[in-house]
């Protein structure tokens, strides 16, 4: 049993991680949350039974009682987790860190140094790792189906109604108050191309940048907010009240499914004129306010950020990137990152010198498959039809593989150098720095052998 506290009751923290410790009352306990808006407190004690003695307004008060449990989750935004991270690493706290872990070089390094100098774990929410669609991909490498690995293709497709909620007009959508995208969406894909390869990124490069949700793109007569009487609301992809009161962009996604219940159900109320039926209260529909009803979610459009034209938002990190690395064992990979695509995934393929691999991993499914040279044909490795909940099964791997290494250390095994382990996170955020500044400065990036710039 792992005792944890809560420092950041969002859409991670008290969403994910926290209601995996509810659903797993024999492995872990909640004992403590801070967390500055009122009603997420709330929840929080009435879901895991906490007295008012363990609710706190800031992560200070928290850490000012000392250790009070085994494990710490940082779940506060990009640009709060370096401070809460490194004060519950000196209260002698495991810690769980949300990614990207910090948005400085300086800090994600200080962060890794500071938890292996108090002795305690410190863990990156790299949830793909813990993802079975990825635990299927490493395997078939591990086991040789590819015989020696070249070259590697992947690419982050973010739709074009969760770039829009996120990036244009969400919490990620500048660089300054939270962090580029490389690093707040792609900390991931870098980890990933890194555990891949199986070796150290060497030489990085980078081209891209926001092109399109600007002021100048706009449609004639489009007004500041979707609800101000767009005239352009049955065209635009983007309109707001379709997107978080019906939901239809998601459902035009999950019409992509190969479930053959999700499929018919998502055609059906994606069209018209059935898409006004559905109510969507799902993510990202949730996140816009923590009433779900519908005039509650119709109130936050009038007044909040997620009602905002997509032409008219204070937004500046790239619609399109992509990156290019070379790893030192010779295996060079392709990443592409963007945010207009007609379904939410990732999709990967993989070629080396006994077989390719080629998968999807997202909102309507997964599929990977193994092409063997010799052989010939092809053969399905990995499936899941299944629409995408927690990460593809990442968050919950994640819960469990820190909640049992967490349990081992505390009765005298060592810190495991566990996938996702502090040292590796960092050389991928790392790679994120340096291919967010070759972007910028349009060079060619040399790491060293610590994954620091040359
Ligand atoms: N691992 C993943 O796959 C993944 C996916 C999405 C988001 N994230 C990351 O998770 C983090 C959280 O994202 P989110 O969507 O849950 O954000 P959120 O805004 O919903 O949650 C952050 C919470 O921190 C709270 N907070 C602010 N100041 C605080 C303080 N002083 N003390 C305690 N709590 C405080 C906020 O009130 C809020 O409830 C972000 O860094 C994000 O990039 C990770």
């Amino acid at each position: 049993m792992v005792r944890y506290v809560l420092i950041g009751a969002g859409t991670r923290g008290k969403d994910a991680y926290a209601r995996w410790i509810a659903d797993n009352p024999d492995e872990a306990e909640l004992v403590a949350v801070a967390e500055p808006q009122e009603g997420r407190r709330v929840e929080c004690a009435a879901r895991h039974r906490l007295s008012e003695g363990m609710l706190f307004k800031d992560w200070r008060e928290l850490i000012d009682r000392g250790r009070i449990a085994d494990a710490c989750i940082v779940a506060t935004q990009d640009r709060d987790h370096a401070a809460p991270a490194r004060a519950a690493i000196a209260a002698g706290y495991n810690v769980l860190l949300e990614k990207p872990m910090a948005v400085t070089e300086e800090d994600c390094m200080s962060l890794v140094a500071a938890s292996e100098e108090a002795g305690v774990i410190l863990r990156i929410c790299h949830v793909l790792r813990y993802t079975r669609f990825f635990a299927a991909v490493k395997s078939a490498l591990d086991s040789g189906l590819l015989g020696e690995i070249a070259i590697i293709r992947h690419s982050e497709n973010v739709s074009y109604w969760h770039y829009a909620h996120s990036y244009v007009r969400g919490n990620w959508r500048n660089a300054a108050g939270a962090s580029p995208m490389i690093l707040a969406k792609s900390c991931h894909d870098m980890d990933i191309l890194c555990w891949l390869a199986g070796a150290r990124p060497r030489v990085v490069q980078s081209f891209g940048s926001q092109e399109y949700f600007r002021a100048d793109h706009a449609p004639a007569g489009a007004p500041a907010r979707c609800t101000d009487g767009c005239p352009h609301e049955r065209q635009c992809p983007w309109y707001a009240p379709r997107l978080y009161l019906n939901g239809t962009p998601m459902l035009k996604n999950l019409a992509f499914s190969k479930s053959l219940l999700i499929r018919p159900l998502a055609s059906f109320f994606s069209t018209e004129p059935f898409d006004r039926l559905w109510d969507w209260k799902e993510w990202p529909s949730v996140t816009i306010s923590d009433r779900h009803s519908r005039a509650a979610r119709m109130a936050a459009l009038q007044d909040g950020p997620y009602g905002r034209c997509v032409y008219r938002c204070d937004n500046d990190v790239v619609d399109r990137q992509v990156v290019n690395v070379q790893f030192d064992n010779g295996v060079v990979a392709a990443f592409i990152l963007h945010g207009h695509s007609y379904q939410e995934g990732r999709q990967i393929r993989i070629d080396g010198s006994a077989g390719s691999l080629e998968g999807t991993f997202g909102f309507a499914g997964e599929e990977l498959v193994l092409f063997d040279h010799r052989r010939g044909g092809r053969k399905v490795l990995w499936r899941n039809r299944s629409p995408f909940r927690g990460h593809g099964g990442g968050d919950e791997g994640l819960m469990e593989d820190f909640t049992s290494h967490v349990e081992a250390f505390l009765k005298g095994a060592a810190p495991p150098d566990e996938p996702g382990a502090a040292r590796a996170a960092l050389r991928s955020h790392l790679l994120c720095f340096a291919a967010e500044r070759a972007r910028i400065e349009g060079c060619v990036i040399t790491l060293d052998e610590k994954g620091a710039a040359v």
